[in-house]
């Protein structure tokens, strides 16, 4: 593998990548398909010796379209992952990869500052207090334009562009003014939010208009769609310095002038049949016995999954599990409970805080209830490789999945596609996206500890028989709606109804629940 600007690399945990060929963008000769992201799909880390090297970037929106985009021979527009470095555009097997640079304060207040500690608390539900710093959203608005004038550059002529998430809300208006050929779709990978949270943004006109840039905006579940529609209309609609703008909107239309915006639900998923094939293999199977043996044999493996977070409802998990012990419901001679947590956003306070006290449940738990050699929560705080991922998720009696918010939650869906042998279990928070399709998971509200405990114990014990149904049932809608399916949705729709198409009469059909 060789490293961009000659730096050398090592190889663990590493993709291959090559200069490209000379880029040339002069006459417009870009991608016909671009997807823009804050990151892009590998990170560059620095290592202490100086080198560096690249590794998969962590978190579900990576997970969902990297695979989409690799069959597609398109560009990824995106950040490396770490700040002040300049990069040329890459060439990653037919990937086109154009590195987006960031300087340290903009890390700080783009990405720490107005990304996770303002819109990510807003949207989910201010499970903590978003802070509002005028100095952020500046530095919001001028990566954003950033990001647009790379779009444009890597985009040829009446190019298709899908900009994803919350990081990159203003890029759709600001690349359709420089460049009004492109059909332009976003897609919101976190819950969009009521509007009487909304509504306390100060810059939340601007981020609506900025949204309604694109052709056609896509979101996980219909209410985040329709909480959207509302704003449309009360905000972008308002008289401004500039006049007024005009918006008039039905159920998945916004009319913004003379252009039409459609607006819908398109739940995203996995590559659910590869990791159906990938969890049936011998080594798999071997791997996840021999992580039982490794646990010391219990009866019982639950298995936690996620960024270290404090949307995901670690917390409560552990706090269930505490309770369970002391009240006896839970043997810790034959109960075990495996947290992989990835590191995330570890400089930002509230990121710093929950780690602290996620660490002491841990130990708390541990110290009453562990056995020397025999810990009950096993906690690991770095990411695991794939495949030995998979080997935990085949493993596991009972999967963890409690957010308190979470726009989809896609370990839910992996789990339940690694289990072909339709063992095991999964405890699901019914505020999950995943939790409008996944019925037949123990559906819980994270809010309510003894709700949590009740369903914990029950998808323990239930009958193995029930538990072959459920597991059944949940495969079904996994395996038939994969993450192909619900790119195609969306990328057709926008075909539909991008430039080319914008004179189409509206069609709810592809916003429908
Ligand atoms: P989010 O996008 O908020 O991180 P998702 O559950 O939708 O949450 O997606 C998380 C993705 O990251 C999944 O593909 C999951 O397998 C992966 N992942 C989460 N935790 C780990 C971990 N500890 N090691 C490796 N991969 C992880
Ligand atoms: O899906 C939410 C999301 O923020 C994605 O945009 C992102 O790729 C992922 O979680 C991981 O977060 P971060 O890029 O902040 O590490």
């Amino acid at each position: 593998m060789t490293a961009p600007s000659g730096s050398t690399t090592s190889s663990e945990g590493s993709v291959s990548l090559e200069r490209p060929a000379e880029a040339d963008n002069a006459g417009r000769t870009g991608s016909k398909f671009v997807v823009v992201a804050n990151r892009l799909p590998v990170d560059l880390e620095k290592l202490p010796d100086g080198t560096t090297r690249w590794k998969r970037s962590p978190g579900g929106l990576v997970t969902a379209l990297e695979p989409i985009l690799r069959s597609n021979q398109g560009a990824w527009v995106g950040w490396p992952g770490v700040a002040d470095v300049d990069l040329d555009p890459i060439v990653e097997e037919g990937l086109d990869l154009y590195p987006v640079r960031l300087s340290a304060q903009e890390v700080a207040d783009y990405y720490e500052g107005f990304s996770n500690a303002t819109l990510w608390p807003l949207y989910h539900d201010v499970i903590v207090k978003p802070e509002y710093r005028r100095e952020w959203w500046n530095a919001y608005v001028e990566v954003n334009r950033r990001f647009a004038e790379a779009t444009s550059a890597a985009s040829a002529e009446g190019a298709t562009v899908w900009i994803q998430d919350y990081q990159l809300q203003l890029v759709p208006k600001m690349l359709r003014m420089l460049r009004p050929d492109l059909t332009i779709g976003f897609f919101l990978h976190i819950p969009f939010p009521p509007v009487e949270l909304f509504m306390q943004m100060p810059w939340r006109r601007e981020i609506v208009e900025g949204l309604l840039g694109a052709d056609l905006i896509g979101f996980h579940l219909p209410g985040g769609a329709q909480n959207f529609m509302y704003l449309a209309r009360r905000l972008a609609g308002q008289q401004t310095s500039r006049g007024a703008v005009g918006v008039r909107s039905k159920l998945g239309v916004v009319q913004v002038g003379f252009r039409t915006v459609r607006v819908g639900a398109f739940p995203i998923s996995i590559d659910s049949g590869q990791l159906d094939e990938i969890s049936r293999r011998r080594s798999i199977r071997h791997r996840a016995k021999q992580i039982r043996k490794e646990l010391g044999g219990p009866k019982y493996i639950m298995l936690g999954v996620d960024r270290l977070d404090y949307t995901k409802g670690i917390d409560v998990r552990l706090d269930a599990l505490y309770e369970l012990l002391e009240e006896g419901r839970i043997d810790p001679a034959d109960t075990v409970m495996v947290q992989l947590a990835t590191p995330s956003r570890e400089r930002v306070d509230s990121y710093v805080q929950m780690r602290g006290s996620i660490e002491q449940t841990v130990s708390r738990i541990n110290g009453e209830y562990a056995q020397v050699g025999r810990p009950v929560v096993h906690y690991i705080h770095r990411p695991i490789d794939r495949d030995e991922l998979i080997a935990f998720f085949v493993a596991a009696d009972l999967m963890l999945v409690t957010p308190l918010r979470d726009g989809m939650n896609l370990v839910a869906k992996e789990y339940v596609a690694c289990r072909s042998d339709l063992g095991g279990a999964l405890l699901l928070s019914e505020f999950t996206g995943a939790a409008a399709e996944l019925r037949q998971a123990f559906l819980c509200n994270p809010h309510d500890l003894d709700d949590v405990k009740d369903k914990m114990e029950a998808a323990l014990h239930q009958k193995r028989e029930d538990g072959r149904r459920h597991m059944r049932a949940l495969r079904r809608q996994v395996l038939a709606h994969d993450v192909d399916r619900w790119a195609r949705s969306f990328l057709d729709a926008l075909a539909k109804h991008g430039v080319a198409g914008s004179a189409l009469l509206p069609s709810d059909a592809e916003l429908s629940e």
